[in-house]
Order: C-alpha cells, then structure tokens, then sequence
C-alpha cells in the first residue's frame, strides 16, 4: 500500500539541507541555483507519492497552459511516458527493489541501456526514481506507486493523444492548442460541450465519445478515476447517511434504490455498501453501455448486490423516486445547458419529501483556491469546455433548475464536497 504519509527522516534530512543552502546563500548569491534544488528536494520529499502523481497528472497541465515551460515539463512528461513503455518504474521493485543499472532495467525490453539511462536520470530529476551511485538505480515510493497499473495509469491518460496517434507533435493537443482557441473567439469562457477547445483540437467529437471510440485510453480513465478517489476523502466520511439515507428507507422497489449515475466502474457502490451496511435498499448502477459492460465483465454486480443499468443521463430516469440520485464528478464534466438537462431528468423522476440528489464535486473557493481545483477547472475548461464551480454557481444552477441545496458538506482542502439537493415541496 502506498504511503499516506511522507518519511519523516527524508523531510529532516532535506530541511537540513535547505537551512544549510540557505545559509551559504546568504554569504554567496552565486549559490542561489542549489538552494532552489534543496528546496524543490524538500517539496519532494514532504509529499507523499500520491501528492507526486497529482501534481504531474493535473498541476502541471497548468503550467503547460500558461506556457510557464522553464522547468521543462513538457519533456519531462514524455519521459515519464516513455518509461511506462519501458517498464522502468516495474523493473525497479523487482528483487525486493535492489539497485539496478540502466543495462539491467533495458534487459526486460530489450531497449537501448543509453536511452533508459537518459529517461531514468530524468525520472530521477521528477523524483520518479532514486539513484544510488552513478548510473544505480533503485525505487523510491513514488516509483512503486507507479509501479502499479492503476497509478501509471494517470499518467497515461494525461497524455492520451501521445498514445493514441503515435505522434509527438499531437501531444496534449487540447492543451497545447487552448490558448490559440482562446485567442480564436476573442476570449469567451468555454460553454459549449459540443464545439470547445477539445473539438478544436481532436476530431470535432465530444470528449465521451471520442473516449469512448478508444478502449485502451477508455480504460485508462476509468483505472485513474477509480485509483484516484481510494486516496481522497470519502463523501460518507462527511455526510451524515445514516440519518439522511437509512433513517426512513422505504424497504423495496424504486424507492428503496440508492442510484449512482455515471458511476464509472462501480467503486463508489461497493464502497458505500462497506461504509455504510446499514443501507439495504437497492444498489444500482447507470452507465454508459460501453462502460456497464467492461464493470460486468470484471465481476461487478456478480453477487446481485448492485444491479448494472445501461442508461444515457440525458434520457428519462427510469428508476423512479428513488431514495438518492448520487453523481460523483459527473456535473463538473457538462456546461450549464447541460447540466441543466441532466439535473431536470432527475428532478422529473424524484418524490417531493423523500428523494435526494447528491453532487459529490469540488465546491471551489471564491479566494485562494486549492491547486487541485483550480487544476481541475483548467482541465474541464480544456476537455470538455466545462468548469469547476463555487458555491454561489452551485446555488445558482440548482436554483434554475427549480431544485434547493439544503446542505454543503466537505472535509479538508482540495477535495471534493457533498451537496445535498432536494425538491421543494
Ligand atoms: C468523470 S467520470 C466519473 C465517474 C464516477 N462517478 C466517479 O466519480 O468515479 C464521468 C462518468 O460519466 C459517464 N458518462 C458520460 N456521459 C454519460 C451519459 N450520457 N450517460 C451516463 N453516463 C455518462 C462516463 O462514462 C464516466 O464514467
């Protein structure tokens, strides 16, 4: 299992190094370049490896954005890329993680030593890897992180078009080409789902269905949306289900049924019957069908526990009244216009008194917002001409659909909230 917490001897060592550097820096100005590489040492080493991955996977789109390229991300990106396919961060855990030299990480592909040695010394300036002597390489926690498929899979997925069409040139085209789009409409906010920055750079498809055409990155989204939220808060952890869900349940039927729409591989039902067993109504999961048939065939809904649903959000709620309608990150990818749709199929289906519909988003703070929002609202503007919303847009949009937010939950920064919205009576 990943770390949750950083290794608290590395932080000393490199506090010590940064007070050190700074203190020589203070007698030489001319020193000033190691002191930045201690204390970039030090952010290293008080993150854990996930904090690592989110900071490549989604930061640094920002930076790719804003052109800020001087730390030289975008090469950097591709190398991490690059060793995927080179099975570096695999290799390295092999025999209990003993130091390997870039002949013996090559020997498992059959790839050049001089080409991996050139990606490994860059994975080791990333903190990706550690080197142990010249040319010595041996995983540090960020490498067995990424040693699992489930985690590398973020970085796979931030660079889709690379894998896809094979092309240097196309990578990142939805970011690369942001600023030229913006550029291109005199600088409006992106609105429209089927015709924004992603479709000018891609196909002119929408961003699902483009997903969707592509099983191999399909699949990648899915393992990182999924790998994702084990590290995150959960929205049970914050929300009090047992009073607002179990409290009242009708015992069958529809509106015994707590419906997860969109709710991808089926994770957050299996972690709401662990987290919450006092719940016995109906578990039912509605996807796409490309999507409910990849969860079948990994054994979801195996045991009858949660029924499987193929069912298109912008259609008719077939499951009528149930007690929750609940979707995780599903708003933050659609417009206004569009979720206005998704929310009115809902608010149709739901019984007034007894219904819910739970938003499990980022609720974005109207000053200093997180890094992860603000990461993830540049990410939705560029994919899929969407945002991340503060709580006055939240409001605001319930509000126009003729729904009420009567609660706001959340738990520490940079995650995502819990709104509770219901029919008014
Ligand atoms: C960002 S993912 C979130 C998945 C899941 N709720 C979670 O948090 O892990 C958005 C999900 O919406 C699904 N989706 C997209 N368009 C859809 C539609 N028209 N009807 C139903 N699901 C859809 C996608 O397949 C994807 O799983």
């Amino acid at each position: 299992m990943t770390p949750k917490t950083p290794d608290v001897e590395n932080v000393a060592q490199a506090l010590k190094q940064v007070a050190e550097d700074g203190r020589r820096f203070m007698d030489d100005s001319s020193t000033r370049e190691r002191l930045v590489a201690s204390a970039r040492a030090l952010v290293l080493a008080a993150q854990t490896p996930m904090d690592s991955l989110l900071w490549h996977v989604w930061a640094l789109t920002i930076d790719v954005l804003t052109q800020h390229c001087h730390h030289g991300q975008p090469t950097r990106t591709a190398a991490a890329r690059v060793a995927l396919d080179l099975k570096i961060f695999e290799t390295a855990v092999e025999n209990g993680g003993h130091p390997k030299s870039s002949e013996d990480l090559a020997a498992v592909t059959g790839a050049s030593p001089t080409l991996v040695k050139r990606i490994s010394r860059a994975l080791v300036s990333m903190g990706m890897l550690a080197e142990e002597g010249p040319g010595l390489y041996a995983p540090n926690s960020f490498t067995t992180l990424l040693a699992n498929k489930e985690y590398a899979a973020g970085i796979m997925f931030k660079l889709f078009e690379l894998k896809v069409r094979q092309s240097f040139d196309i990578n990142m085209e939805s970011f690369a080409k942001l600023p030229e789009y913006l550029r291109n409409t005199n600088f409006q906010n992106p609105e429209n789902a089927l015709d924004g920055p992603f479709q000018y750079a891609n196909d002119n498809k929408p961003a699902f269905s483009w997903l969707v055409e592509r099983p191999d990155l399909f699949e990648a989204f899915h393992l990182y949306i999924h790998t994702l939220r084990q590290h995150r808060p959960s929205w049970t952890d914050m929300y009090p289900a047992m009073e607002r869900l179990v409290e009242g349940l009708e015992p069958d039927g529809d509106a015994s049924a707590f419906v997860d729409v969109g709710g991808s591989m089926g994770q957050i039902l299996q972690d709401f019957r662990a987290n919450v067993p006092q719940y016995t109504g109906r578990l039912i999961l509605q996807e796409l069908p490309e999507v409910v048939a990849a969860a079948t065939e990994k054994g979801v809904g195996a045991d009858g526990r949660i029924e499987m649903q193929a069912h298109d959000f912008f259609n008719p709620q077939p499951v009528r009244g149930a007690r929750a309608y609940f979707m995780r990150s599903v708003l933050h990818d659609w417009p206004d216009a569009q979720c206005r749709k998704i929310l009115a199929q809902l608010k149709d289906a739901m019984e007034p008194g007894y219904s819910r519909i739970l938003i499990s988003d980022c609720v974005i703070s109207d000053e200093k917002a997180a890094w992860q929002h603000v990461s993830m609202d540049i990410f939705m503007m560029a994919q899929v001409s969407s945002r991340e919303r503060t709580e006055h847009e939240w409001r605001a949009l319930v509000d126009s659909c003729g729904l009420k937010v009567t609660g706001i939950y959340s738990k520490g920064d940079g995650n995502e909230g819990l709104i509770e919205v219901i029919l008014p009576e």
